[in-house]
């Protein structure tokens, strides 16, 4: 179903193709299943809540995380060079979130002189209306389409053109696991055109000792993030979670690439949560919940994953540390 929301000002308007209720059920369904599972688990949404925001903006500026500094100067350094061999009139940019790093393509993208309209698109209504609005102001030359939507299920239906660069940036394909990726992938792949290109950003392998203090730092912020996941469901689920009863842990798995980020239990706790009828959910002392992936790549694994699609890699930047990459591909 889709209904347009807002018209503000001449270069802005808004879609919505998911209604709050429906994502809501389809997360509810989703973490309902994951706190059954062995281990259980559960979807990375219930980090953000307006708390869990400004955690994850926290842990954006703490030394030791270097993914998104990473990817800012890889956008400083060659935004230009990345438009220019894009060469698209659309930029579609899924799980935009305030859209902030993309200002540098948007800027070099104006600069070039094809684009002409940019499609920021998120989950959330409320936030990526005051966003686009943000954008559709700072950019009065592009139209600005906010579209509400679930990316991993309305690819099909976002705005389509003879050229446009779909982004997804900021690592967020990292957090899913291997199955996700590669259906992601294969429908970003079949959804492009042939004037059509595909940004994405990866963070990349590094020595283990690197990756522990970016997802477990001295601060503690990362920590109070995992954390504030169980006080978001105990809010949004009726749940009772015992908070002080976890501890947060991350840990290298060397077999996936991939961090893991654990609620451990400290004593025999439980919860029961109200939104699913109550379902007793029991972790004894030193059991685990599931929280977060975040994977690292080798460049050759992001052109391999990109290749099983059919997608083929037109360029690829890094920042001088070698830590995170930008590749933008094309339909072979
Ligand atoms: C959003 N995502 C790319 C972050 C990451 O690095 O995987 C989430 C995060 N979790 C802990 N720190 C940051």
């Amino acid at each position: 179903m889709s209904r347009a929301v807002a018209q503000t000002g001449a270069n802005f308007a808004m879609q919505v193709l998911l209604r709050e209720e429906e994502w809501a059920a389809h997360l509810r369904e989703k973490t309902r299943l994951g706190l059954q599972g062995t281990p259980p688990w559960i979807p990375p949404v219930w980090f953000y809540d307006e708390t869990g925001s400004e955690l994850f903006d926290a842990i954006t500026r703490l030394p030791e995380y270097y993914p998104t500094e990473a990817e800012r100067s890889i956008l400083r350094a060659h935004a230009d060079e990345i438009v220019a061999l894009a060469d698209v009139d659309t930029f579609v940019e899924l799980g935009a979130g305030s859209s902030e790093k993309t200002r540098l393509l948007l800027q070099a993208g104006v600069q070039h002189g094809r684009l002409d309209r940019v499609v920021p698109v998120d989950c959330s209504e409320t936030f990526l209306a005051a966003c686009s609005a943000d954008l559709a102001n700072a950019f009065p030359t592009l139209s600005v389409q906010g579209v509400v939507a679930d990316f991993t299920s309305h690819l099909g239906q976002l705005v389509h053109s003879d050229r446009r660069m779909v982004m997804f940036m900021g690592s967020t394909i990292g957090n899913f696991d291997r199955d996700d990726r590669a259906s992601f992938l294969a429908d970003i792949a079949a959804d492009q055109g042939p004037g059509d290109c595909f940004l994405l950003g990866t963070d990349l392998v590094k020595p283990a000792a690197r990756l522990l203090t970016a997802y477990d730092d001295s601060r503690g912020v990362t920590a109070r993030f995992n954390l504030n996941a169980l006080t978001v469901m105990n809010r949004q689920l009726d749940a009772d979670f015992e908070v002080d009863a976890f501890r947060h842990r991350a840990w290298w798995d060397d077999e996936g690439s991939r961090i893991q980020m654990h609620l451990v239990a400290t004593r025999d706790t439980g919860a029961s949560v109200g939104a699913f009828d109550d379902l007793r959910v029991d972790f004894p002392e030193g059991s685990h919940l599931l929280t977060e992936y975040s994977t690292k790549f080798t460049r050759d694994q992001v052109a391999a994953e990109l290749a099983d699609v059919g997608l083929t890699v037109a360029g690829s930047w890094t920042d001088p540390n070698d830590d995170f990459l930008l590749t933008l591909a094309r339909r072979t």
